[in-house]
């Protein structure tokens, strides 16, 4: 029988405590070793939660919940490669990619460490050929640019680290991803390019994806169109896939085809050959640190006692702010231009795998799961959502992420850009009170009068909830101990809610009732959809 959290003696202390007033100024004023105590450091990267809305005892209680659940049992069967994806009747090891090779890694009998070796060494291979541009095209020419095509997790990870490490690119070949089945997109990626020295990759795991095999089928016809043969579509189109059947049917080379495999999911796939791109554009070297940063993070989720965990620590936190105190949004705010698209990468991560409202029996969930993430690069939301942050009703808790080391010359910009982001964490939790913000107007030689009505409007309720996650600097290493940290983050929330956090079954309602509707707007005669979807498709078609 599994664990449940909401019943337990100690989730309703929790509950009590999160209607007692807890003022986050107070509790720094009183307690000079807060900001120690609530800090921690795992792989060079530290973590301060001290503006989290906890005192010691919710943090304790907090505590004894992660002890009480089934965590160890849980992370133990998944770093085991048990089939813990119950729906799917597959096991989640996405963790063995980046584990040192040579360990025991048996799955259902089958050692898989050296599936996992071949697939880098055809990996390592084609990346060492492209980068010495002795990979020719079908005319003889070198290859000098790859297109990525992909959705989801076969190109949100790759597109999302590649922009982070885009200091490190040592690559004479240029990427280009494309994912959405808006034409816009392939019909600009292709646009500037030419086909005798362009890569393809299809990248898909089940090779079954609508928007993937579309913009397969539309670059495959941009290079017959072009006077490629069917050769020479052979030697420039590869793929990643499980379903090599599929892909061979695509009329891609078997030998062009990378492996993947069942036991990973789509949105932890980064480590596979879906990190293809990155592998292309780091060199094999600088891609073995990402993997190794990842491995490393796996290691202190494994070793680290609960109360140093840092995946844990970030899980109960969560738990906490959507559970005990009711929010349902988690801002991602990385004070770092080259990490502006982790918010979408950790949207999928975090809400196709917790968005969820059964528990692994499918029996109905009563509470809460995972929080709509949203954010984007710092300082571009001070000027624009940060308002609400700060003086809507909402609480919103937010994690800052910034590199203490700078990928650039420019010093003063990177001092600037430090000083807003702590500066930001420090208005969210001290806020200004009426007093303060009188203050402040009378001393511009405002009347007492004048003060009184614009000093409402300056108050800033304070007590929002932080993280502030520093890491050393924005290399491979670092990168992947911050992947696979949320990775774990996500992996804890889940134990903690009794969901299944690796299938998705939600997006397939979406897709089979897209079929339907696209034989209607292509031409062909089929009604009896609701009022609204009717009228939507009459106005479309005229
Ligand atoms: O539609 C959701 C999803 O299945 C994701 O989970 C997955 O990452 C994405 O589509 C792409 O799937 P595939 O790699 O099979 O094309």
């Amino acid at each position: 029988m599994s664990f449940d959290v909401w019943s337990s003696a100690v989730w309703q202390n929790l509950v009590a405590q999160a209607k007692l007033p807890l003022n986050l100024r107070q509790e720094f004023a009183a307690d000079p070793a807060r900001a120690e105590r609530f800090t921690l450091e795992a792989c060079g990267i530290t973590l301060d939660y001290s503006k989290n809305l906890i005192t010691t005892g919710i943090w304790q209680n907090l505590l004894q919940l992660a002890e009480a659940s089934p965590l160890a049992h849980k992370r133990q069967q998944m770093f085991a490669g048990d089939k813990i994806n119950t729906s799917e009747n597959r096991s989640v090891w996405h963790t063995a990619l980046r584990a040192p090779l040579g360990g025991d890694l048996t799955l259902d009998g089958v050692e898989i460490s050296a599936e996992i070796s071949q697939c880098h060494a055809q990996m390592y291979d084609l990346v060492n050929q492209l980068n010495a541009q002795t990979y020719l095209g079908y005319t003889g020419q070198v290859i000098t640019d790859l297109i990525w095509i992909g959705i989801g997790g076969s190109l949100l990870g790759p597109q999302m680290a590649a922009e982070a490490l885009t200091p490190y690119n040592i690559s004479p070949v240029k990427i280009h991803f494309a994912g959405n089945i808006d034409g816009a997109v392939v019909s600009d990626v292709v646009k500037p390019l030419d086909p005798a020295t362009t890569l393809v990759f299809v990248a898909s795991k089940s090779f079954g994806t609508e928007e993937t095999k579309q913009n397969a089928l539309a670059v495959r016809q941009w290079f017959i169109d072009n006077g490629a043969d069917k050769a020479a579509i052979a030697r420039h189109f590869w793929a990643t896939s499980s379903n090599i059947k599929a892909a061979a049917e695509f009329g891609i080379e078997s030998s062009n085809i990378l492996p993947m495999w069942d036991w990973v999911g789509g949105r932890y796939s980064l480590w596979s050959a879906i990190g293809f791109p990155l592998c292309l554009m780091l060199g094999v070297s600088q891609f073995n640190q990402l993997l190794a940063g990842a491995h490393a993070m796996d290691q202190h989720f494994l070793q680290a006692p609960l109360a140093q965990n840092m995946p844990v620590i970030l899980a109960l936190l969560g738990v906490w702010y959507i559970n005990g105190l009711g929010c349902q949004a988690q801002a991602l705010l990385p004070y770092s231009h080259y990490l502006r698209l982790l918010p979408s990468y950790v949207q999928q991560l975090d809400m196709e795998s917790n968005g969820k409202s059964v528990n692994i029996d499918g029996d109905a969930l009563n509470e809460a799961t995972a929080p709509v993430i949203w954010g984007d690069a710092g300082t571009n939301g001070q000027h624009a959502y940060h308002q609400l942050l700060h003086q809507s009703a909402l609480a919103i808790p937010a994690d800052f992420i910034l590199p203490i080391k700078p990928a650039h010359d420019l010093q003063d910009h990177h001092l600037r850009l430090a000083a807003h982001c702590f500066a930001q964490t420090q208005a969210l939790m001290q806020g200004k009170t009426l007093a303060e913000a009188t203050a402040e107007v009378k001393a511009t030689g405002a009347s007492d009068e004048q003060a009184a009505i614009l000093a409402p409007h300056k108050v800033s309720p304070g007590n929002k909830p932080s993280n502030t996650l520093l890491l050393p600097e924005l290399s491979p290493f670092y990168l992947g101990a911050l992947i696979a940290l949320y990775e774990h983050k996500v992996f804890v929330q889940g134990v903690l809610w009794d969901i299944n956090s690796f299938d998705q079954w939600g997006v397939e309602l979406g897709k089979q009732l897209s079929t339907p509707i696209y034989q209607v707007l292509s031409g062909q005669q089929q009604h009896g959809f609701d009022a609204s979807t009717e009228q939507l498709i009459a106005r479309f078609s005229r």
